[in-house]
This record gives C-alpha cells, structure tokens and sequence, in this order.
C-alpha cells in the first residue's frame, strides 16, 4: 500500500532529515524476507559477503544456500563487542559483493558508532568496485543512551545501502509480521518482482497497523525502551554476580552475551545444563558463529519477576 510506503518515508525524514522515496520501498511480512531477497538478489558462486562475528544466525544460512562465501570479521569481547571500520576494511576484497551490518547486534547488543560508519564509507566510496552494504536496523529504536540511527543518514552512498526494518522488536509486533526494505533505483525493480513470486503482498488490515504504528506511537516505543534498558540493566549486573559469568553491558537491543569460559562448560554443555536441569532457556553462542563457545546469548525480552527469579536459580547453582 502505499499509504503506508509514506508513512515510512516520513519517519526517515522526520528522524534522519533523509527524503526516502515511497517507490524504494518494499513492504515484507516481517524483516527477514528482505533478508533473503536482498542476499539473493547479491548472490552469485565466487562472491563473497562479509559478516560479523557473532551475528544473527541466518545471514550465513542464507549466503550458503545462494551460493555465495560468508567471510568474517571479529566483534572482540576486548573492544566491548564494537564495530571497527578497519576490521571489516581488512576482509574486503576484489571478490566482496556485500557487507551485511547489524547494529545494534543480534546477539551482541553492540552498535557501530557513526565515526566508524563514515570510515568505512569513506573507503567503501573510493573503492574500484561497487559493494553494497545490507543495514539490518531492526534494533534501530532500541539504542540505550542515544537516539535512533541508521545508514540512511550516510548521504552520497545512498544507491549502495538496502536497509531493512520493521515493527516486530521496536512495536512489539513480531506476530504481525510487518516489515520493510529500502532498496537502491538499480535493485528495486527486482526486489518487487521476487516479493511477487514469494508472498504477493502483506494483508491490507496489517499494513493499516504499521500505519497506526508508526504514526501513534511515539511515547509507547520509548517507555519500551526505557524498559527493555532497566530489564537488560537488572540481568547484566545479576549476571555479573554469578560465578563463572561476565557480561559486558550492551549499548542497544535487549541482548546479553556473557562470557561463561570460567564455568568450565562449553556454552554447548551450558545451554543444555540450564535448561534441562534448572528450567532457563538461553542460546549456544555457536549458533552465532565461529568458535563462540565461551558465550551464550540471554534474552532480557521478559517481565523483571522472571529476571529476578532466574538469576535467583543461577545464584543458587554456580554460588554454592
Ligand atoms: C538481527 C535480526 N534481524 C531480523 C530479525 C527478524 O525480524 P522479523 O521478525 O521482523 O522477521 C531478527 C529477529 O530475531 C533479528 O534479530
């Protein structure tokens, strides 16, 4: 609809001062078929597409099944899981097809300061070919500390930027499925037709709820906020209470990714631990990436009550 491709477009120049033009814009039954459409659309044998490491899990799954290399660049717990500009400058090559951003990070909860966005731009600008970079801003609204951001705001790059976004972490909205994909003139066209094919269209009575959404609510997206940073403030310092735990606090997101090496288990033998013997689901950091066995991901996406009670249970297992 595209009443609602303009609403979108007048959040981003409502928050970014950046004129996005409702035709760039494809509606999605939530984020992740963008995902997909965008990274098909890029794939190709040979090609490579860079991704952080850890990052959310189905970016590799997806540059694997379309055929193109996943290449990695470290977020170091030593440099509090940031984004540097030069560890991903470092993995470019004549083969790099796509960079595929996430800030703030599934599972980190890191976010790429805007110095280390223009570095990267800057090389990106000057570089013999054209690589595009796939901004997942989903998190985007839920940044501790700060105001939204998103590569939108990096002008004169804009026809090698496809953000995607949508209502499902900052709205609450997941089970209604609402997404969006911002793609460059060259893409669109594409993106549109493989939209077509896979899932038509969005139900209308959806798209005039992202429509309410956007337009309403101001105030409810930022008390979650507020609430999901004291939620994500009260497990991180809990956390941090437990023996073999340490978890750096996250800028964004409502992520935790503790560091669980001085526990003795590999977070393989942990994940199943906690759930099986004490009833705490948390995520293998494994699933994340490459060689991430000393972390596991807890999700601070749950009432204070049910924090309290699982660091209780934590406490009284590892403080014995
Ligand atoms: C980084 C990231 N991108 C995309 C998604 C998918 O969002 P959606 O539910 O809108 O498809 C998620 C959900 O967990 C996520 O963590």
């Amino acid at each position: 609809m595209l009443e609602l491709r303009q609403e979108i477009s007048n959040n981003y120049l409502k928050s970014f001062s950046k004129s996005v033009d409702p035709e760039n814009i494809l509606i999605s039954p939530g984020a992740k078929p963008i995902l997909y459409i965008a990274i098909s659309l890029l794939s190709s044998g040979g090609n490579e597409v860079i991704i952080s490491n850890p990052s959310f899990p189905i970016y590799r799954s997806i540059i694997n099944y379309c055929g193109s290399k996943p290449v990695f660049f470290d977020l170091k717990e030593q440099n509090n899981f940031n984004f540097i500009a030069d560890d991903i400058i470092e993995k470019i090559n004549d083969k790099t097809k796509l960079i595929i951003l996430n800030t703030p990070c599934n599972p980190t909860g890191s976010v790429m300061m805007r110095s280390e966005q223009k570095k990267l731009f800057n090389f990106l600008k000057n570089f013999k070919n054209k690589i595009y970079v796939l901004s997942d801003e989903i998190y985007s609204k839920i940044i501790f500390h700060s105001n939204e951001t998103s590569l939108i705001e990096q002008s004169g790059l804009l026809d090698n930027i496809i953000v995607v976004n949508g209502l499902s972490k900052s709205h609450s909205m997941t089970g209604w499925r609402i997404g969006w994909g911002i793609f460059p003139n060259e893409l669109i066209d594409d993106a549109v037709k493989y939209a077509t094919n896979i899932y038509s269209c969005v139900n209308n009575f959806t798209q005039y709820a992202a429509i309410s959404a956007l337009r309403e609510t101001d105030e409810y997206v930022e008390n979650l906020k507020k609430s999901f940073e004291e939620r994500t403030i009260l497990m991180v310092k809990g956390i941090n209470l437990i023996n073999g735990f340490s978890c750096i606090f996250p800028k964004g997101s409502f992520y935790c990714y503790p560091n669980i090496k001085k526990t003795g288990l590999t977070s393989k033998e942990l994940q199943h631990e906690l759930l099986e013997k004490l009833g705490i689901a948390t995520i293998d950091g494994n699933n994340f990436g490459l060689k991430n066995d000393c972390f596991i991901r807890i999700s601070c996406c749950t009432s204070k009550n049910n924090i309290n009670k699982a660091l209780t249970i934590l406490k009284n297992h590892f403080n014995k």
